[in-house]
């Protein structure tokens, strides 16, 4: 069913390194799909297979695919210049906007990726505290950047003991000392945080976290941990950055600062922001902006606030906040409905999914044979009771039946999801579900 994209893939490999532009896209079995279009929630390939997509651009598709109105915006624009390396008003606009939805948004810079960001966001922290650290969370992501990608993934017989996570990182390629310039520290466990804060007190500039740790599993904050996060900052003169490229507009147009009731520092905005457009932000209180303000800290990029970008930002952030109050609460009763459908389902087939997450974004967890039941609260709980191989099975399962999850076992619910097309999706997954609990062994 999927020969057009074997075909296209085999000839992407004589000229794209490993056929694909990011390395994650290769995890797609049993081929790295070619699309042709998408509308709504759905998506075609290149061997017009239909899909109920919950992929959705990596998250990025808040508003699913093709939004007439985005379009409209872009082209547009394109008219009338797609690039000026130089101010606009639409600049302002979008940025008058965040600082309208966002509680800690008292200035903003613009960037084309959140890894840049991410990047802009350590390198202020570091120059507004003179210090070097920078903590974050294992099996948090923050970009495929150097500094971004330490303490994502360690394989076990490398992690070091729970008390001391060892700072590892994925790739290849990196200056040894990028590493030295982290604190590791593992997620959902208040005591430890704070007892590896008091190891590196005042020596640490920033703490970095996702609110929900949706990059490995999904898995919400502890009650206090985000509220604790911000009590040590305020104590120890450390920025709290909240990396909420993927909670940020899908948790409602205040982000997961609002659903979770603390105020960042310095807040890290992609993916939705954009609609899928390369767009992204960084947004914090004044006070931490200093060093730009003065020019002591450098920020730049030749396609920062790029006219095309902001005006498919400007049409995202508008539907924000037309949806006013209304959203997240649609996506998340959704979402949590097809949690349930699904879990249902698995229990049909015998087959031990856990889908865990606040709705509108969740993860299904394959529970490894013997794996204990509740929920997956951290890097090394999801490493070690979570069985990828045979979520990768059933994803294959699922894909070949018309619903896409993310590679690893993420699933996004988009604005355009209707009841419809989940009542459709669980239908399709129920076929799936069939075929995995007859392959599986
Ligand atoms: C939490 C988080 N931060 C940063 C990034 C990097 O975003 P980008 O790939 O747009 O640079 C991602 C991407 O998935 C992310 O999920």
């Amino acid at each position: 069913m999927f020969n057009r994209s074997q075909e296209l893939f085999e000839r992407a490999q004589r000229s794209i390194a490993g056929g694909i532009n990011s390395g994650i896209r290769k995890m797609e079995v049993p081929v790295p799909l070619y699309f042709d279009h998408g509308k709504g929630c759905r998506i075609w390939d290149v061997d017009g297979n239909e899909f109920i997509d919950f992929q959705t651009g990596q998250g990025a598709l808040l508003y699913g695919h093709a939004p007439a109105g985005m379009a409209e915006a872009i082209a547009d624009q394109a008219r009338k210049g797609t690039h000026w390396a130089a101010q606009c008003e639409l600049e302002i606009e979008v940025a008058e906007r965040l600082q309208k939805m966002i509680p800690g948004a008292e200035l903003v810079r613009f960037n084309n990726s959140a890894t840049e960001v991410v990047l802009s966001a350590f390198r202020l922290a570091r120059a507004h505290t003179g210090r070097r650290l920078i903590l974050k969370f294992e099996g948090h992501y923050h970009g495929w950047a150097d500094e971004g990608l330490v303490g994502f993934a360690p394989p076990p017989d490398r992690w070091g003991d729970d008390e001391h996570p060892a700072r590892l990182h994925p790739s290849q390629g990196v200056i040894p000392e990028v590493l030295e310039q982290f604190v590791v520290a593992r997620w959902n466990d208040v005591g430890h945080l704070r007892r590896k804060v008091d190891e590196f007190r005042g020596q640490i500039a920033a703490i970095v976290f996702e609110p929900v740790l949706c990059n490995t599993g999904c898995m919400e904050p502890a009650p206090g941990l985000l509220q604790a996060i911000r009590e040590l900052c305020d104590r120890d003169g450390m920025l709290m950055i909240a990396d909420e490229t993927i909670t940020g507009f899908r948790f409602g147009a205040g982000g997961a600062q609002i659903h979770y009731g603390v105020v960042p520092d310095l807040t890290i905005l992609g993916k939705a922001i954009g609609g899928g457009v390369p767009f992204a932000a960084l947004v914090g209180r004044e006070a931490a902006f200093a060093k730009i303000l003065s020019g002591e800290v450098v920020h730049a990029g030749t396609l920062n606030a790029n006219p095309l970008c902001l005006s498919a930002a400007k049409w995202c952030l508008d539907e924000i906040l037309a949806l006013g109050d209304h959203h997240p609460a649609g996506v998340i009763a959704l979402g949590r409905q097809l949690m349930t459908g699904l879990r249902a389902l698995a229990d049909t087939h015998g087959i031990p999914l856990r889908p865990q997450g606040p709705g509108l974004v969740f993860h299904c967890a394959m529970l490894k044979p013997g794996a204990a039941e509740g929920p997956i609260t951290s890097y090394r709980d999801y490493v070690r009771r979570h069985d990828a191989p045979r979520w990768a099975h059933l994803r294959r399962c699922l894909l070949e039946n018309g619903v896409r999850a993310i590679e690893r076992g993420l699933w996004f619910l988009s604005l355009a999801h209707r009841q419809a097309d989940l009542d459709e999706a669980l239908r399709r997954a129920d076929t799936a579900f069939a075929r995995h609990a007859a392959e599986w062994h």
